[in-house]
């Protein structure tokens, strides 16, 4: 069964470029409830620890470099089905691939500046999670 929470952040494209406002509206209006918000900043052992998966990728040194570099904005949002359900609402990582609407193609400039993360998995959701907020933020 899929579970109801997911794990999004707007990325530092984004928050500096002002969008977090417009791209919160979007999950809000989607059907996403706010379970947990957070503006922050990652540091660079952050960055890689949140990414860790991705440590044997070509771009991995730039990914930390940018998500480290300015504030992030974290939330976890509650919806049925949420980790297949924002997805689709976010869109492919490349904006260039991403469908009209989406957030992705509203909102981000390239396949690593792409305005907000998703979480893959419900497990990979509770992960996320746990890495920005407390059992007791998101209650
Ligand atoms: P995200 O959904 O946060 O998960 C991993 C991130 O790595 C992804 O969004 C992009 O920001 C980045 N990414 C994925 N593929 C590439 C790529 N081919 N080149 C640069 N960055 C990438």
């Amino acid at each position: 069964m899929s579970g109801n929470t997911t794990f999004t952040m707007i990325k530092p494209d984004a928050f500096e470029a002002g969008f977090t406002g417009a791209i919160l509206q979007k999950f809000i209006e989607n059907g996403f409830k706010i379970k947990a918000l957070k503006l922050t900043q990652l540091r660079k052992e952050d960055a890689e620890a949140f990414y860790a998966v991705h440590s044997e990728r070509p771009f991995f040194n730039s990914l930390v470099a940018f998500m480290s570099s300015g504030p992030i904005v974290a939330a976890v949002l509650e919806k049925e089905n949420a980790v297949d359900n924002f997805r689709k609402l976010i869109g492919s990582t490349n904006p260039a691939d991403a469908a009209e609407g989406t957030v992705r193609k509203l909102f981000a400039a390239s396949i690593e500046r792409n305005a907000v993360h998703g979480s893959d998995s419900d497990e990979n959701a509770v992960i996320e999670s746990g890495f920005f907020f407390t059992h007791f933020d998101r209650h």
